[in-house]
């Protein structure tokens, strides 16, 4: 069973780094297949925590090569900081695999994607401001810039003039921002080529050749089901596919290859940015999950939007992802609330609902509809195995198991790298 994909069930944030880095130990590559510096992943090892935005988590385990594929999109600038933060910390960073197809996110991207935001006013989408959605539209356009780009300066300056030519026309006449310099954007973009030569590669051949060997691959996807750009509570989404399938058309490896996809769900739930959200809290209960789950961007720094467990969200999940199985995390966090309330469907116009819907406008309108569960007082973070949770924890994950529609796994009782309980091992 040699390739997995491990992926966000809800808005991102589900904790995919613990779960990535946890099986990093014994998978082979990790490969990120989307998305940019816009994720934002704590890995925890012993007493030392990690952020990484870029990088795969399986670059803190040695024995693993971490994967950039095709799919993302990289900022040079941040991921070579990102390196030599970890080289500074005696992490190797050597066997990293950047896919020379991958599209770099461009100075103007950032820009682009900043003006636009401030532009939409009151109906912007709240992204990160890394340039990650005009990235991905000048690839559908395109006029991307790709990582091989670097390594020929003269079709680098021709496709940086062809990407300018129309966007310094709308950052002048439309947003009143100066024009940007061709010979500026392609000095700065050169001046990254030889600092990445050494880890760029065909990907693609790297990862097939890995898996016909029967070597362990994980991709791990970034943000999560909700935010994707075709399955996703669309336009509030991320300008990627973190569901399965963008793991085959983001690393390029077929879907006859892939064994087991598991989804990453938090024990309640999280947003960032703007979009619908049916459970949100705007009481104390929401701020209480905030405090104690550490509901802070790790990429922006932005308070998280909180609230109660969504199944219907779960359900769809397991639907448009095929999960094989389920990762809860930060059960922990719910441990003294007398009664925790999950949410079972919806009401939407005076309707029950019990499946995501379609329309964009019925999901604004969706209210929860919501069964409470007994909750526990108990300290549940030094639990090895289910039996040791307390009765009512292992109801209230039972009940969810029976209401996503696939096993769970593994429990996250912790944010150590240790604090998980595996119930059906995952390799
Ligand atoms: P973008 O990906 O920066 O374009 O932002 C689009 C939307 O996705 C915004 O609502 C962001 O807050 C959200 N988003 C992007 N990356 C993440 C993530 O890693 N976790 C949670 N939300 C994210």
């Amino acid at each position: 069973m040699p390739a997995l994909v491990l992926l966000g069930a809800q808005w991102g944030d589900e904790g995919k780094g613990k779960a990535t880095d946890l099986l990093g130990g014994s998978v082979d590559y990790v490969v990120r297949y989307q998305g940019g510096n816009n994720a934002g992943h704590t890995v925890v090892v012993g007493d030392q925590k990690y952020a990484l935005h870029l990088l795969p988590s399986g670059i803190l385990s040695p024995g693993c090569t971490p994967v950039i594929g095709n799919g993302v999109v990289v900022d040079p600038s941040v991921l070579l900081s990102e390196l030599s933060g970890l080289n500074e910390r005696g992490v190797d960073t050597s066997k990293l695999l950047i896919s020379g197809n991958a599209h770099i996110i461009t100075p103007y991207n950032v820009t682009v994607d900043k003006v636009t935001e401030r532009f939409l006013g009151k109906r912007k989408i709240g992204t990160t401001g890394r340039g990650i959605g005009p990235t991905y539209a000048d690839k559908i356009n395109r006029v991307g810039i790709r990582v091989q780009d670097l390594y020929d300066e003269s079709i680098l300056t021709q496709k940086v003039e062809a990407a300018l030519d129309v966007k310094n026309q709308i950052l002048t006449k439309l947003y009143n921002r100066r024009a940007i310099a061709v010979n500026q954007v392609v000095e700065e973009l050169l001046g990254y080529a030889d600092k990445l030569a050494p880890y760029v590669a065909d990907t693609v051949l790297v990862l097939n050749q890995a898996l016909e060997q029967d070597k362990v691959v994980l991709f791990e996807g970034g943000q999560g089901t909700l935010l994707d750009i075709d399955h996703g509570t669309y336009p509030f989404v991320t300008s990627s596919n973190p569901t399965a399938g963008g793991a085959c058309t983001g690393a390029g490896v077929g879907p006859t290859k892939i064994s087991r996809v598991i989804g990453i769900l938090k024990a309640y739930t999280t947003r960032v940015g703007a979009g619908p959200f049916p459970t949100e809290l705007f009481d104390e209960d929401g701020e209480a999950l905030r405090r104690i789950g550490g509901e802070r961007g790790v990429t922006t720094g932005r308070d998280r939007r909180c609230g109660w467990f969504d199944a219907v969200i779960a359900r769809y999940a397991t639907r448009v992802n095929g999960l094989t199985d389920f990762f809860l995390t930060k059960l922990d966090v719910l441990t003294g609330w007398e009664q925790i309330p999950v949410c079972v469907a919806y009401e939407i116009d005076g309707k029950r609902v019990e499946e995501l819907p379609y329309s964009q406008t019925d999901f604004h309108h969706a209210k929860p509809v919501y069964e409470m569960l007994p909750g526990w007082n108990e300290d549940i973070s030094k639990a090895k195995s289910f039996s040791d949770l307390p009765k009512n924890a292992q109801n209230y994950v039972k009940a969810l198991e029976e209401m996503s529609g696939a096993p769970i796994s593994a429990i996250g009782v912790g944010p150590g790298r240790d604090e998980t309980i595996e119930i059906n091992s995952f390799l």
